[in-house]
């Protein structure tokens, strides 16, 4: 970031000294002041709840501009990297910078296919949940678990740890996802094989049984895929804020990535994929199309407390491009299986546009966000509904991994330690009640 020629200056209505703050400017994006001798030179602190107008960190991996709705990773338009990379591209353009010439994209695809396996260990760990447990209560528990294993590579000062920590992160991801579902339908764990590619791996570890032979729909595989891509990362989101928090105490990134997932399962964040699908599920069950305009009149009811979910997001003021391509993806996908009547998708279409058209949507700026579209594609290609969170944490891993190795790797890194107001009692006496 770069010290602009502007200064803030912040004056007082009660004859306090005014202050000069410094103003920094990204490489594109709002400026932003800054605050950190505020309160040594005044005693105040600044007020902002859900960091509404606050920048935590400096990071050059991804950048959202929510009123054009673009996103970017690295400096590559979402649009681009959507139709001409694959997930493995991605996990390497994120974590590394730029995008992979053939040798690195070969060495690293080598790397991470060569991490896969999980310590044996895990499966008697598993064994320790019931096995109707939600797939986010085991991810955490097993991500977390991870750093029981490996401790060979939780030496966070030393970069080639933390390098070999992300590869283990994203290789170990699938296999942990896959052995989730596997447990919770009783079937046994199917092993990595080498010779697929990542998400074909991750089907066949999900889909495979060892009576017959699985074959990788090349359709699904891309579908799948190019879902991977668009929760690769998205900037200081929720679970992305809470892995930096998080490993900003010096813990190990196992630890860290665990606390994301965590975070991730809200239905506020990552669990939306599965409140929309529930949500739509509930709309068919209930009368579908014809009962669509009623639940939009509930939306609209505050006392309600009904969502449209799948809508709405804190950024993007303007359509989610990543809604844009997985809507395409889901076109593709329902066509290929022969799903073209899917009714939830009818249903979803039928929900988009009429909330693209009504003035309570239009006025608030409330467009679908990736997870309106996700949800259906996930359902027809055999993922069940519990799941849908669990493999947003796999294909958001690499986010978290780069945005924490990019705080530890930051001259600026401090221990992350938000203050507050406090309203409670002041000082008081103790006396026996
Ligand atoms: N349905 C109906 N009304 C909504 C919705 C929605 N999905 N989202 C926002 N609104 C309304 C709010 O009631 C509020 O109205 P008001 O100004 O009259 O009080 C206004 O729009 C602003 O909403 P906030 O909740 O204040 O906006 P915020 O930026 O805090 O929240 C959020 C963003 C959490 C994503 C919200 O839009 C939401 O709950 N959406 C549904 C859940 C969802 O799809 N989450 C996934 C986000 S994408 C992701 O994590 C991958």
């Amino acid at each position: 970031m770069k010290l602009s020629d502007t200064k803030a200056t912040l004056s007082f209505s009660n004859g306090k000294p005014s202050m000069d703050l410094p103003v920094y400017s990204g490489s594109v994006g709002p400026d932003v002041i800054d605050i950190r001798k505020l309160y040594g030179q005044t005693g105040l602190f600044t007020y902002d709840p859900g960091f509404m107008s606050t920048a935590a960190c400096q990071s050059s991996i991804t950048y959202i501009d929510g009123d054009k709705g673009e996103l970017l990773y690295r400096g590559y338009p979402i649009e681009q990297l959507a139709v001409n990379c694959d997930f493995m591209d991605i996990c390497y353009l994120i974590l590394n910078g730029d995008l992979p010439d053939g040798e690195q994209k070969k060495d690293f695809d080598n790397q991470v296919t060569r991490h896969t396996m999980v310590n044996e260990q895990m499966h008697f760990f598993l064994r320790g949940f019931r096995r109707d447990a939600h797939p986010m209560a085991v991810l955490t528990g097993l991500v977390g678990g991870l750093s029981a294993f490996y401790h060979d590579s939780t030496d966070i000062t030393n970069p080639m740890h933390r390098h070999i920590s992300a590869i283990r992160l994203i290789a170990k991801m699938p296999t942990l996802v896959a052995m989730a579902y596997k447990y919770s339908i009783g079937q046994p764990y199917v092993y990595p094989q080498n010779n697929l590619s990542y998400t074909g791996n991750f089907l066949r570890m999900m889909f495979a049984n060892p009576c017959e032979e699985y074959v990788v729909n090349p359709v699904v595989e891309k579908a799948l895929d190019r879902i991977f891509i668009l929760h690769a990362d998205h900037e200081q989101n929720a679970s992305t804020s809470t892995v930096r928090l998080c490993g900003s105490s010096g813990t190990n990134p196992f630890a860290a990535i665990a606390a994301g997932v965590a975070c991730l399962w809200g239905p506020a964040h990552g669990g939306a994929n599965e409140a929309c699908l529930n949500m739509l599920e509930e709309i068919q069950a209930n009368g579908g199309m014809a009962k669509v305009g009623e639940f939009m009149e509930q939306v609209k009811d505050k006392n309600s407390g009904v969502r449209l979910m799948g809508f709405g997001h804190r950024v993007y003021k303007n359509y989610d491009p990543r809604a844009k391509l997985m809507q395409q993806t889901c076109k593709e996908v329902l066509a290929s299986l022969g799903l073209e009547s899917d009714p939830l998708f009818k249903l979803a279409m039928e929900l988009e546009r009429i909330a693209l058209e009504d003035p309570y949507f239009v006025e608030r700026k409330l467009y679908p966000n990736v997870d309106f579209y996700s949800g259906i594609v996930q359902r027809a290609i055999g993922i069940p509904t519990a799941l849908f969170t669990a493999i947003f944490s796999l294909a958001r891993t690499v986010g978290w991994i780069a945005q924490w190795n990019e705080m530890l790797s930051d001259p600026e890194y401090k221990i992350g330690r938000p203050r507050q107001i406090y309203s409670g009692e002041s000082s008081r006496q103790y006396k026996k009640k």
